[in-house]
């Protein structure tokens, strides 16, 4: 995947199918050289900053030791602690950073803001999340698919349950399309993604073959599914408040063992981005509980420990993709 040399990792869309199964290919690779102890050094002396505008355990880890791993030297900004958004707009801030560091991460509300620190920083920019996209999530989301399914991507299925129509829905319905896979949306109509996401997916299915289902029969969705995912019902950067609505109108599309069950998939793997609501380990699902008397919300304890769960596994993969992102971008070619 060197010839992603200097490229930015903003969006999927931005990508061909090749690009991503090679970077795919390559966080495999790295993987397997890190476990064997023959991990090469390919980016030392380069400096990485991290803008975190979001909070963050996975993200901001694996990128600051992949790049440890690589020898890279990262800084991390975190929005109390620099100047952009208060005092100094993205597009300054891309062209400070840019004279100082070899590739910027931005995790924050808008696409637009890691768009335009990419338009004017003249170094890589990866997207750590926005509202609209997990980028990096699908790399490693598409690495534990084929650590955990002997199929070809093109005949894997997986079932997204909840709401759709942020980051993640949004991800992986493209992110299935692009890869020729197949991507069920399984959730009310109100939370499927928007039109222009659907119609993107589409196009790129229209090439790929994949085959896209957006349903609200919950049935239809999960039937023989390979992975059923799902994510938190209330993402970071809403209001408490809708809550009371996520839960009223996605509690049918909780993953239970009864999902799993009617995808007459006996071997169907659960899979989740985290952090994960499945019990009262936390002081927002403790609160919850208070008020809705419910015990996890769009998983269920039992699944999330179950065999069926690959989630730690997935979490791991976000290291080894995310090093392949640095690697590919911004080490030297190799002869
Ligand atoms: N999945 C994920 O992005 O986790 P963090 O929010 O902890 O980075
Ligand atoms: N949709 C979630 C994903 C967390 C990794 C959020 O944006 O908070």
């Amino acid at each position: 995947a060197t010839d992603l040399v200097g490229r930015s990792f903003l969006k999927e869309l931005d990508f061909t199918a090749a690009e991503f199964r090679g970077l795919v290919e390559l966080a495999a690779e790295l993987k397997a050289a890190k476990k064997a102890g023959t991990e090469r050094r390919r980016l030392q002396g380069k400096s990485i900053a991290l803008i975190f505008e979001k909070t963050s355990t996975r993200t901001r880890c694996a990128f600051e030791v992949a790049a440890a791993d690589q020898g890279a030297h990262t800084t991390y900004l975190d929005p109390s602690g620099s100047q952009m958004g208060h005092k100094e707009s993205a597009k300054d801030t891309a062209r400070v950073l840019g004279r100082m560091f070899d590739g910027i991460q931005y995790r924050g509300d808008a696409q637009d803001t890691v768009e335009q620190l990419a338009a004017h920083a003249g170094v890589p920019v990866f997207n750590g999340l926005t509202d609209d996209w997990h980028p990096t999530q699908m790399l490693a989301d598409v690495l534990t698919m084929t650590e955990h399914c002997t199929k070809p991507l093109e005949r894997i299925s997986f079932a997204y349950l909840g709401d759709a129509r942020f980051n993640m829905g949004n991800s992986y319905l493209v992110t299935g399309a692009l890869l020729g896979m197949d991507v069920r949306i399984v959730a009310p109509r109100h939370y499927w993604p928007a039109e222009p996401v659907v119609a993107a997916a589409r196009e790129l299915a229209a090439a790929s073959g994949a085959r896209i289902t957006l349903t609200e029969d919950l049935a239809e969705g999960v039937g023989q599914a390979d992975f059923v995912v799902t994510d938190i019902w209330v993402s970071m950067g809403e209001p408490k408040e809708v809550w009371d609505e996520r839960i009223e109108a996605l509690s049918p599309y909780a993953v239970t063992m009864d999902v799993l069950r009617s995808t007459g998939n006996p071997d169907v793997k659960f899979m989740h981005c985290l952090p994960a609501f499945h019990d009262l380990g936390t002081k927002v699902s403790r609160e919850i509980h208070e008020r809705h008397g419910l015990e996890s919300l769009e998983v269920t304890d039992e699944v999330f420990e179950s065999k069926h769960s690959v989630v730690f596994d997935e979490a791991e993969n976000r290291l080894h993709t995310i090093k392949a992102v640095l690697v590919a971008t911004l080490a030297e070619p190799t002869a």
